[in-house]
């Protein structure tokens, strides 16, 4: 089944200039990016993007550091996008993702951990109202 999901390339990837491997990436996988943009979030859009985890012990490191410096949003379609996309990243933790995944290629840790993804049907509808109309 074709579906969409929002990626996203998170701070510390873009400082560490890996843009470009994790996008070739994306597309030796398969996916067509259906939109792609750079924006800088501000820290209030951070907050509203991850709502979902405001409650959580890390949601103030997590919302700063993702306001922190620009971030390459996507919008990715394929088949099992969202699994396929969550499985190409890896663990949350790069510490815990298998080898091969992005988040052991260019994660440092369970907050900068390179890349995002949408983790049900639900929550990538929503994410990608967000950045995309
Ligand atoms: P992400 O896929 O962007 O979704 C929520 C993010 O919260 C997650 O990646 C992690 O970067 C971050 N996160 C999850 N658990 C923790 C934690 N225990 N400590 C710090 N950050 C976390």
């Amino acid at each position: 089944m074709s579906e969409k999901t929002l990626a996203i390339i998170k701070p510390d990837a873009v400082k560490k200039r890996v843009i470009g491997r994790i996008i070739q990436r994306i597309e030796d996988e398969g996916f067509n990016i259906l939109g792609l943009k750079m924006v800088k979030l501000s820290l209030e859009e951070a907050k509203q993007f991850y709502s979902v985890h405001k409650e959580k012990p890390f949601f103030n490191g997590l919302t700063e550091f993702m306001s922190s410096g620009p971030v390459v949003v996507m919008l990715l379609e394929g088949e099992n996008a969202i699994k396929h996309w969550r499985e190409v990243m890896g663990a949350t933790n790069p510490a815990e993702a298998r080898p091969g995944t992005l988040r052991r290629e260019f994660g440092f840790s369970i907050e900068r951990n390179a890349v995002h993804g949408s983790d049900s049907s639900q929550t990538a509808q929503t994410e990608i109202k967000f950045f995309f109309n």
